[in-house]
């Protein structure tokens, strides 16, 4: 059984070149490793700690105020520094670390970010292809970075996350353990194919001043 450990250590998260570049072509960058073992399964555990006490809700996507299960069936929470445990914070300062590499190098203006706890709970649930953002939208998402934990997650669960980078084959990302997968929210199309496993994602949106 993995404890949590408080205080977890600061986790600088600096990005290469090649990531940055990685984020224009082919899209998306996924980087493994991001937290290490014992921090990324307890954010699990804290994850799975919310699940286990209820205070998640169906995310649906609402049309004429009714749940569109069909486009999207898993369920999810709003995630800050008043709910979360002392891993998931070690997480969120992750994020911010995230947000002040990508200003520094992809030039953008990331002012602030929305964190939230999505879970599929394993009956084939899914999330139909869309984007997170849209270029004309009042809505100023400009990055998405998805966190998955999910130890021992086998290929035959599926809930992979299907990019479809612009002018490329689409490619399948299982959603490991301590695995970030970063894209531009109004970029990259996206769906997360039906889970067979209780699948857990805390997903960061990144959002850019003055837009
Ligand atoms: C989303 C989304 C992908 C995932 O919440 O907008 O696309 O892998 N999630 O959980
Ligand atoms: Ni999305």
């Amino acid at each position: 059984m993995f404890q949590t450990r408080p205080p977890w250590r600061p986790h600088p998260l600096s990005l290469l070149d090649e990531e940055v570049q990685a984020l224009v072509d082919p899209g998306y960058l996924v980087r493994d490793g991001v937290l290490g073992e014992a921090l990324s399964h307890a954010v699990e555990l804290e994850a799975r700690a919310l699940v286990a006490r209820g205070v998640l809700h169906p995310a649906g996507v609402s049309r004429a105020s009714v749940l569109d299960s069909a486009v999207r069936s898993d369920e999810m929470t709003w995630l800050d520094r008043g709910n979360s445990g002392p891993a998931t914070q070690a997480l969120l300062d992750a994020m911010e670390a995230l947000r002040k590499e990508l200003n520094a190098q992809a030039y953008l203006d990331l002012t602030k970010f929305d964190v939230q706890l999505a879970r599929y709970a394993g009956n084939g649930a899914r999330y139909a292809r869309h984007r997170d953002a849209f270029s004309d939208a009042r809505q100023n998402r400009r990055v998405t970075a998805i966190y998955y934990a999910n130890a021992d997650w086998q290929p035959e669960q599926g809930g992979q996350l299907r990019v479809y980078p612009a002018g490329r084959e689409p490619q399948d990302l299982a959603p490991l353990l301590d695995r970030m997968v970063i894209f531009l929210s109004d970029r990259l199309e996206h769906e997360v194919l039906p889970a067979f496993g209780d699948r857990i994602a805390l997903t960061a949106w990144f959002y850019q001043a003055g837009l």
